[in-house]
């Protein structure tokens, strides 16, 4: 079966100032629905034949997830706790040797805990094609159609189709410049990487060690050292600390050559951005989305999010405006990736 493994230690800084250390994008509800952006990934596995999914995330947010687990009625789920991020290559990795411990040799489906999904039954579809290659020890991606140059993303290059469905990988580069992922984009035989992977667990591990055994040495260690609390797995702080940082992607992604693709022809999003989220929102007649007590009037193509106060708009086109208790953004569309910059600065302020 497939034991499914969220990875929700992320920051989602550019959605600030709703995304916030304490309360980051994962779990947030953005989408048109009631969940978080967590509970929706939990939420579309239902209807496939898998284990229950097990989550690895911050010490940090232990609480906060554990809490939306319960609103789920998964109570008994275990969590993994890294004490510090040490992004996705060794949150893998830890996952991958505790369900080698306690589960033999399972199929892991690598999601991010921060994506949304339109059409669930075609995921559905997509990830049967998955395991049959995942049993025939490749690394799978899923991969995404460009539809613009997005250098937030890693891109995959089709090579020759396989029978069972999908493609062999010819090349994956993660985080292009934009010249490069303009290229491309117009090649017509990149797919962006939505970011969700499946494996044998073994596989994933053999991979790591071939290219960063460092960091798998680390990981044996910390998880070596963890302890038990309730159905929290806490990870030994001193061992995780002193494992080296890296993605996933650019750990073992861009360098296998073990890796397939399936495309994922699903209304894929990761919501990176406030305007990403603008687009895949439902929108009035004026193309806005408004969320919360909001007033517009001659407004178009804008997002508005209030959260404590009224907001009302007068006059104005393509911004994003979020207000918060203590904080409000005023962006313009285009330029939205750069709210991480803001991020940044406020960290180095403090
Ligand atoms: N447990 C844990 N620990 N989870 C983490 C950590 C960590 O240290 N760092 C990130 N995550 C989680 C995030 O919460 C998110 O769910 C997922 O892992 C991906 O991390 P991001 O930081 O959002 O990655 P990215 O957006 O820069 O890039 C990845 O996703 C893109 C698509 O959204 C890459 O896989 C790209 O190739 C891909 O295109
Ligand atoms: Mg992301």
């Amino acid at each position: 079966t497939i034991l499914p493994i969220i990875m929700a230690g992320g920051t989602g800084s550019r959605l600030w100032p709703l995304s916030r250390q304490l309360n980051p994008k994962q779990f947030l509800t953005l989408g048109d629905t009631q969940l978080s952006m967590l509970q929706a990934t939990i939420q579309r596995l239902q209807g496939l034949d898998i284990a229950p999914p097990r989550l690895i995330c911050n010490e940090e947010h232990r609480f906060l997830a554990a809490e939306q687990l319960r609103q789920l009625g998964m109570d008994q789920a275990n969590i993994l706790l890294e004490p510090v991020g040490r992004n996705t290559a060794p949150a893998v990795a830890l996952a991958a040797l505790q369900a080698i411990a306690e589960d033999g040799d399972a199929v892991l489906l690598v999601l991010a805990a921060d994506h949304l999904i339109q059409d669930v039954s075609g995921f559905h579809s997509n990830i049967r094609t998955a395991l049959s290659l995942a049993n025939d020890s490749k690394l799978v991606t899923f991969g995404v159609v460009p539809s613009y140059p997005e250098t937030g993303y890693g891109y995959i290059e089709r090579g020759a189709a396989i029978d069972s469905g999908g493609f062999t990988v010819a090349r994956f580069v993660e985080k292009p410049c934009l010249a490069t992922a303009e290229g491309y984009v117009t090649s017509g035989r990149f797919f962006w990487n939505s970011g969700m992977f499946m494996f044998r667990a073994s596989r994933y591990l053999e991979e790591l060690e071939r290219f960063r055994p460092d960091i798998l040495t680390a990981c044996r260690t910390a998880l070596a050292g963890s302890t038990q609390d309730l159905h929290f797995t806490r990870i030994d702080a001193a061992a995780f600390a002193a494992c080296p940082e890296d993605s996933i992607d650019y750990a073992v992604m861009e360098k296998t050559t073990e890796a397939v693709m399936v495309p994922l022809d699903s209304g894929w999003s990761d919501v990176g951005s406030w305007s990403a989220l603008w687009r895949v929102s439902t929108k009035d007649a004026e193309g806005n989305v408004f969320r919360g007590n909001v007033l517009g009037y001659a407004t178009r193509n804008t997002y508005v999010h209030a959260d404590s106060s009224m907001v009302a708009t007068v006059g104005i086109e393509d911004l994003v405006i979020v207000e918060t208790q203590d904080a409000v953004l005023v962006a313009h569309q285009d330029k939205v990736q750069d709210v991480k910059k803001i991020v940044d600065r406020l960290k180095s302020d403090r």
